[in-house]
């Protein structure tokens, strides 16, 4: 299947699974999953929350897929992770050996990608995908990504956070 048709198909189904789906927690499990099943180029891929009230503020790791990270609390001041919170833009890195700011979180990835997630204009976390492929976040791929941060900042706006 071309990639434009699989992208295509899996929004619609993340965007259905929104809304049956209870709250962004369920939300977020169910959605690193299929996006780690079925891209077969996101090796890793897990939200960042931003705990709150925490300072220094803090991410800390929430649902993922992929092998265990040595990243779970990340400050804001650090790593691609922390460019991306801190800014409010998505950061995609197409060779990670050649970005000073990213954290060797396995040393197969070659590329990343972090998206924030807001809710009522605010950062709340982000998600972040990395992969074995060099270059590997596309524009397509960027579209798919921030449309499920936007579906994640949506549900969590819905239940009132
Ligand atoms: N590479 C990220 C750290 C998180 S791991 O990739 C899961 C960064 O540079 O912020």
């Amino acid at each position: 299947m071309p990639v434009a048709q699989r992208i295509e198909e899996l929004r619609n189904e993340l965007t259905e699974l929104a809304q049956v789906v209870p709250n962004a927690q369920e939300l977020m499990q169910a959605m690193v999953k299929l996006l780690h099943d079925r891209m077969l180029k996101y090796n890793w891929v897990g939200f960042y929350l931003l705990e709150l009230g925490a300072q220094p503020p803090m991410l800390v790791l929430g649902a993922f897929e992929g092998a265990m990270t040595p990243h779970t609390r990340i400050p804001l001041n650090q790593g691609i992770c922390g460019a991306a919170a801190s800014s409010g833009q998505t950061v995609v890195v197409d060779d990670v050996s050649k970005d000073p700011r990213y954290l060797a979180c396995s040393l197969e990835t070659k590329s990343e990608i972090v998206v924030p997630v807001f809710a009522h204009g605010k950062v709340m976390g982000e998600l972040d995908i990395d992969s074995h492929f060099p270059a590997a976040f596309t524009s397509e791929h960027q579209d798919l990504v921030q449309h499920c941060a936007m579906l994640v900042g949506k549900k969590l706006e819905a239940s009132g956070q």
